[in-house]
């Protein structure tokens, strides 16, 4: 008895560290606001917020951009042009949690 209890112990503990494992890959809103505003998707010490400083500005640049494939275009080009770091990929948990945390800005 006392063996069964350990075992459903350790498949508690196992599912729990893979829920936290799975969290971290699924975009949101909150790690998309970490990316924008921290300097680890570019190479030169910039952020997105280093130029796109107030709330007001990333809710009028996104509007223009209501479709997401276009949305990720921009988004690569600021990557790559102003922050000299590498496009992230189509589908990525960053990419969708940028667009996640842009749209939500109100
Ligand atoms: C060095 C300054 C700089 C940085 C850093 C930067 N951007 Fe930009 N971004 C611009 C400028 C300038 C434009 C306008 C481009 C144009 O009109 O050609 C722009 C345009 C955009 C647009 C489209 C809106 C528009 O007016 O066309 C989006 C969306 C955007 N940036 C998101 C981001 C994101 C997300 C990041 C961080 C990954 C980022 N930017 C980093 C300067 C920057």
């Amino acid at each position: 008895m006392k063996h069964t209890a350990w075992v459903w112990a350790l498949v508690f503990v196992a599912s729990l560290w893979s829920c936290t494992a799975c969290a971290g890959s699924q975009p949101s809103v909150k790690t998309g606001e970490k990316l924008f505003y921290e300097t680890s998707l570019g190479t030169n010490g910039k952020s997105c917020a280093s130029c796109h400083k107030t709330t007001e500005n990333i809710k009028k640049d996104t509007a223009k951009y209501p479709g997401d494939p276009a949305l990720k275009n921009v988004i690569n080009g600021c990557i790559t042009e102003n922050l000299k770091g590498k496009p992230l990929p189509d589908g990525s948990a960053r990419m969708n949690s940028l667009i996640l945390y842009m749209r939500s800005v109100k």
